[in-house]
């Protein structure tokens, strides 16, 4: 059989966010952020790593821009820090931190590639989580109004308001693990509404202001199916399936929260009693987009306990199955509205592995790359419209609780020296750009 051709116009692409890769936290009137506040927490983060540095990118854009270029990407999806555009997240933006945007976006556009921005991956001015951050529906409103500020200053036409609101739900006040740091699953779901609000608002704003760009919510979905066949199985995995991506896509393509899931919530947070008239139509603005973010797929007992099925990656919670991308794009056709789909991440983090030669050969994931765009191309051919794919990450990055260790770029970053060498995988990347086929 022939290798899989993409189409000629999809968008091959990577992506990075701001805290994970730019450093220079304090510089040019960045105001602190929730990442900032929890990283220094000792504990909070393996081998007590910061994003203060990073991978440099705030002052190595040029370079980074020539790497992409070198790969022949069409397209970069890279978040904004609110904090560098509104230090104390309201007010007058800071000019120093737009500009350095529009300067990325205008290398990017010398270079013929298309930008993505995303307006928040998860790096919260720290000012407004002293209000109550996500707990606060006025936060929802002041992410509207810086939407509207980078909306206006910036020549880019397509957008992903929330990255991964799940995340903030589950790492951030329910486990814990991210920052702010709540276990608290009463108030994980009162910020769980305010951000599909402020997803909606800034959506809102977008078709108001700016006819002809195109916005949507970046989702990290997780497919949910049986471990076994024993009673009680199939109801586990409706609930888990509920909590994992109903509880997402429905408010968003349907105006609805699922029932069965909101009726869960409702036994442990005051969550619904914050929903006002008006919420869900706002949050159900229409999208022109979806971004799809994809690393893993949940196989759960009647306990509703996850059980292992695959190998996993260096992180446990990466049980490698790209059957579960296949499925999901599928059902997202089936079951959703039909709106041009980006597979907005997708990747698998590896420990440091330079060869003696300076190479670095990342067999597993050149294979764990090839294995996910076999599933999308299959999907594609099911009519599904899959219009992009971007892979995580471009660079090695501070990847959150977990620090620096695992590494999830295409392109090595040398911590100590901060030089960028294409790993196996990027080169091999590269040619996939360039003729459209799974080699
Ligand atoms: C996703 C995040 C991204 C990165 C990858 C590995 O959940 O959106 O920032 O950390 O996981």
């Amino acid at each position: 059989m022939a290798d899989p051709l993409f189409p000629a116009d999809f968008v091959w692409g990577a992506a990075t966010s701001a805290y994970q890769i730019e450093g220079a936290t304090a510089e040019d009137g960045r105001g602190p952020s929730v990442w900032d506040t929890f990283c220094a927490v000792p504990g909070n983060v393996k081998d007590g790593a910061t994003g203060d540095g990073a991978v440099e990118h705030y002052h190595r854009s040029a370079e980074d821009l020539d790497v992409m270029a070198s790969l022949g990407l069409d397209a970069y999806r890279f978040s904004i820090a609110w904090p560098r555009v509104q230090p104390d997240g309201a007010g007058r933006p800071d000019q120093r931190g737009l500009d350095f945007y529009r300067r990325l976006a205008d290398g990017l556009g010398e270079r013929g590639i298309a930008p993505m921005a995303t307006l928040f991956h998860w790096d919260l001015p720290q000012r407004l989580q002293d209000k109550g951050g996500w707990e606060n529906r006025d936060t929802a409103e002041r992410f509207a109004d810086y939407a509207e500020i980078v909306f206006d200053a910036l020549d880019i036409r397509d957008w992903l308001t929330v990255n991964e609101p799940k995340t903030v739900v589950e790492c951030g006040y329910r486990s814990g693990v991210h920052a702010p740091g709540v276990q608290d699953d009463g108030r994980a779901f009162v910020a769980l509404h305010h951000l599909l609000l402020a997803h909606g608002r800034a959506s809102r704003v977008l078709h108001d202001r700016h006819p002809g760009r195109r916005i949507g919510p970046a989702l990290n979905l997780h497919p949910a199916y049986p471990a076994d066949d024993a009673p009680g199985t199939a109801e586990a995995v409706r609930h888990k399936d509920g909590l994992e991506n109903r509880l997402y896509l429905d408010p968003v393509f349907r105006g609805a929260y699922p029932e069965d899931t909101l009726a869960w919530i409702a036994e442990r947070s005051p969550m619904p009693s914050f929903i006002r008239d008006g919420d869900l139509a706002a949050i159900s603005e229409p999208i022109d987009l979806l971004g799809v973010q994809y690393y893993t797929s949940h196989f759960v007992d009647a306990a509703g306990e996850r059980v292992l099925k695959h190998p996993t990656a260096q992180l446990e919670w990466l049980e490698i199955f790209p059957g579960g991308l296949y499925d999901l794009l599928v059902r997202l056709k089936r079951d959703y509205p039909a709106v041009p789909l980006y597979v907005t991440e997708n990747g698998v983090p590896a420990p440091d592995e330079v060869a003696p030669d300076g190479r670095v050969h990342d067999t597993a994931r050149v294979t764990f790359l090839r294995d996910h765009l076999t599933a999308v191309h299959a999907a594609l051919s099911e009519g599904v419209p899959v219009e992009g794919y971007f892979v995580w990450s471009l660079l090695d990055n501070f990847e959150w609780a977990e620090g620096y260790d695992p590494r999830f770029g295409i392109v090595h970053v040398d911590y100590e020296t901060q030089k960028r060498t294409l790993k196996d995988s990027a080169l091999w990347y590269r040619d996939v750009v360039a003729t459209g086929r799974l080699t």
